[in-house]
């Protein structure tokens, strides 16, 4: 019947698999639409700690379809690993996954593209998971890529091996590197072997059929919208749109069947890879932060850069986004703090905005920071009514400058862990 989007409003890693997690219940249908296996989503369901980087977060959940779509660029490799994992915890992936012919192949030789562009940037590097996703979505948009679909045509290892070769070609323009490729091919042909068995299906037939049946789809975003290529910190994004345009493009979906838009954010913030900061704290509070609240890539392990709550960047999301709902994320990690900072506005010069400028790291000179209240407790509670005042206040305070109502607030990493009002 409708397609609602959730999706993070920061810098990714703000939380969005425990919410697909816990929402996927209400719907039939829980479809990735961009990235790859840049992606990291904790889930920790009955104490156990599962991270997700392909498949959708809905997986834990019998009666749904998970599906891979389109606008997905798929690690044969990554996913066949992701798969055997949790078929071994004993979830019935191949019954519950379907995957688009048309989403794109990351190659062995897109990871080693990757690994050699960040390397000649130097001290200008994005920061890039290396998973060879900047190089995938460019053979998209170049028109040169492989699809799933291909895979089941018998000139497909021609294909493979041609585009091999200009990447070979493309590689030779970087500084010389070595790298062992056999290895890594032999385990990517071994998955897409896998692969064939796997339901891969027309997915934008398969979901407005489904939609037309009636169903409910749940959008699962990847990274955040502060990494969109179009409108995040560019060039320190990733390279697909991570906003809810893309769940359009993504899945194949019209905008008029998109019905609530999910903003995930946490009660502070977080970046991990380079790229402007205006909120980052890079002394104790940050390392504070950092610590209380494990902030530690789930993909690549790397410390996460930490800071306050950045009201202009919020804004600034929730109206690129169309976002209609705020899910809140890790507040019971500020519970040791006496004193809760937010960033209000950005001074440029000698004026104040609450506007993002083009070169956030040139124009902006300074923040202006609003101070609130610590609630110096633990926040476990069913009910909203039921968190301490101060956390209620805060919350109210944030709800007034988004001007957006917080539906879903997390304090803690479990699937219980979550008030809904
Ligand atoms: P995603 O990429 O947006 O799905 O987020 P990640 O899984 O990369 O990072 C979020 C981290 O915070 C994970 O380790 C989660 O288990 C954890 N987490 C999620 N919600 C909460 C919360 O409310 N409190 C705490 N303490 N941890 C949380
Ligand atoms: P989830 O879905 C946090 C960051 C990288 C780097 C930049 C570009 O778990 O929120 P890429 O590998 O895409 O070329 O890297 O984007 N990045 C993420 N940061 N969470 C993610 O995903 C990310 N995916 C990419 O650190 O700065
Ligand atoms: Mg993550």
């Amino acid at each position: 019947m409708a397609v609602d989007v959730l999706l993070g409003l920061q810098w990714g890693d703000e939380g969005k698999g425990k919410i697909v997690d816990y929402l996927a219940h209400k719907y039939q249908l829980v479809c990735r639409f961009q990235g790859g296996p840049n992606a990291g989503h904790t889930l920790w369901i009955n104490g156990k700690k599962t991270v997700l980087h392909t498949i959708p977060s809905g997986i834990f959940h019998e009666h749904l379809v998970n599906v891979i779509g389109n606008g997905v660029v798929i690690d044969p490799t990554t996913l066949m690993k992701e798969i055997e994992a949790l078929e071994t915890g004993g979830a019935n992936v191949r019954g519950r996954l379907r995957i688009a012919k048309k989403a794109h192949l990351i190659l062995p030789t897109h990871k080693l593209l990757d690994m050699a562009s960040e390397a000649s940037k130097g001290e200008a590097k994005i920061g890039s998971t290396l998973r060879g996703i900047g190089p995938c979505y460019m053979d998209k948009t170049g028109r040169n890529g492989l699809r799933i679909g291909d895979i089941m045509d018998a000139g497909f290892d021609k294909k493979y091996q041609a585009l091999k070769e200009k990447h070979l070609h493309l590689l030779k323009l970087y500084p010389e590197t070595t790298f062992d490729l056999q290895p890594e091919e032999e385990k990517w042909f071994t998955s897409i072997e896998q692969i064939r068995t796997l339901q891969l299906i027309d997915a934008e037939y398969y979901i407005n059929d489904r939609l037309a049946a009636g169903d409910n789809i749940l959008a699962e975003g990847a990274q955040g919208m502060m990494l969109d290529i179009d409108f995040g910190t560019y060039p320190y994004v990733t390279s697909s749109n991570t906003i809810s345009s893309g769940v359009c493009s993504g899945l194949g979906v019209p905008p008029s069947s998109v019905r609530e838009v999910i903003g995930v954010t946490k009660a502070y913030c977080t970046r991990v890879g380079s790229g402007p900061f205006p909120s980052e704290l890079t002394g104790e509070d940050g390392e504070r932060i950092r610590i209380a609240g494990h902030e530690f890539g789930s993909t690549t392990g790397r410390p996460r850069r930490c800071g306050w709550l950045d009201v202009p960047q919020l804004k600034y999301a929730a109206m690129i986004t169309g976002c209609t709902q705020l899910a809140i994320t890790k507040l019971d990690v500020l519970n040791a703090f006496e004193s809760i900072e937010v960033a209000e506005k950005y001074k440029i010069g000698n004026t104040e905005t609450d506007r993002l400028p083009f070169d956030i790291i040139e124009d902006i000179t300074g923040v202006v920071h609003t101070q609130h209240k610590g609630w110096l407790q633990d926040i476990a509670s069913d009910t909203y009514d039921g968190l301490p005042v101060e956390v209620r206040n805060y919350l109210s305070y944030l709800e007034q400058q988004i001007a957006l109502p917080v539906v879903f607030v997390s304090t803690g990493p479990g699937r219980e862990e979550l008030i809904v009002r």
